[in-house]
């Protein structure tokens, strides 16, 4: 038996040497190992051994069965190594691989505007306030000095959600809940959508943007108006843009004046921007109505301010060349992505 536990022991080790894969060392177990395998069945067979020889067959045959386990097993843990191995060669990452370029978005031309615009009074110190679509009727209009009957209301028809709530129509709201907060210096800049009953063509929508400046301190003046507006236009598009002021009526300012850029295509002679009259209507403001600072406790006798509201739609479109203003809203991925 012993030299049968031997042999055994001998082609077992051979076997598991020459084994190509797992599933043959699987196989081995069994032949060897299994419940019915070689040493199975000699283990059985140790009953019909002398008693005095017992002992010792049974030493060698355990001894025979851990070593058969252990080379199986420690070919089986080299499979796996080598399996891992060759799995990480494959997945191996190339870092000095060049990245493909990626297909960037671009800013849409009305955020690049806005953008800018609140750089520029930004880095002059001005405040940034955040005001809200949804607005009440006091804030949208009558605390700007515009009463339920005032004409100046046709002009600016909005969205209404109850009697008393409505869909902001300019940006102009914010002044009111600033003066409401704060107390003289104020610099501020907001920007944002309004909303207004217009039909949609080349120069109108419904939905539109603004930005709204507002300051008041001591010593304001018209020039300091005049001063900013030239300034800020002339940045945006270009330093050889004249800036024109025309009286015009705002019920919140007193005076008020709409200002218009020269027309940056023709240069002021007259093309389809400017729809052959050489200026563009850019924005509206004016000196705060003194009754308005009255009302939110700034003295008018020692402060005074100015206000604009910016059409945003009108600067990006003289700025980059767009005769119709439903095309800032089409998405048009090829438009879009000239503007960077
Ligand atoms: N809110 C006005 C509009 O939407 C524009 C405007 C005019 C704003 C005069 C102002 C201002 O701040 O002072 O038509």
């Amino acid at each position: 038996m012993e030299t049968q536990t031997k042999q055994i022991l001998q082609n077992a080790l051979k076997e598991i040497e020459d084994a190509k894969s797992k599933q043959d060392l699987f196989a081995l177990n069994t032949k060897y190992l299994g419940k019915t395998g070689e040493i199975s069945n000699l283990m059985r067979e140790l009953k019909n051994v002398p008693v005095e020889e017992k002992p010792k067959m049974g030493a060698i045959l355990n001894e025979c069965r851990q070593k058969i386990d252990a080379e199986i097993r420690e070919k089986i843990q080299k499979f796996d190594e080598e399996e891992l191995n060759k799995k990480l060669m494959n997945e191996k990452i190339d870092v000095t691989i060049p990245v493909k370029p990626k297909n960037m978005g671009t800013m849409h031309p009305i955020s690049l505007t806005q953008k800018e615009l609140m750089d520029f009074f930004v880095k002059r110190g001005f405040t940034v306030r955040v005001g809200t679509d949804v607005e009440t009727d006091y804030y949208c209009f009558e605390a700007l000095n515009v009463p339920k009957d005032h004409p100046a209301r046709d002009m600016q028809d909005t969205f209404y959600i109850t009697d008393d709530i409505v869909l902001r129509t300019h940006t102009s709201a914010t002044q009111i809940h600033t003066m409401e907060k704060y107390k003289p210096p104020i610099k501020m800049v907001s920007t944002g959508q309004a909303y207004r009953v217009d039909e949609i063509d080349a120069t109108h929508s419904p939905f539109f943007h603004q930005l709204e400046i507002l300051v008041v301190d001591e010593n304001v003046s018209m020039a300091d108006l005049k001063g900013t507006v030239e300034e800020f236009i002339k940045y945006l598009l270009g330093e050889k843009t004249t800036v024109r002021l025309r009286p015009s009526y705002f019920p919140f300012t007193e005076p008020s004046v709409e200002a218009d850029a020269s027309c940056p295509k023709c240069g002021g002679k007259g093309c389809s921007l400017c729809k052959g009259c050489g200026w563009i209507e850019v924005l509206g403001c004016g000196m705060v109505n003194p009754k308005i600072l009255a009302e939110h406790n700034i003295d008018p006798k020692k402060y005074a301010g100015y206000a604009v509201g910016v059409g945003i739609e009108r600067l990006a479109m003289i700025r980059f060349g767009i005769s119709d203003m439903r095309e800032l809203y089409e998405n048009d991925v090829n438009l879009l992505k000239q503007f960077k």
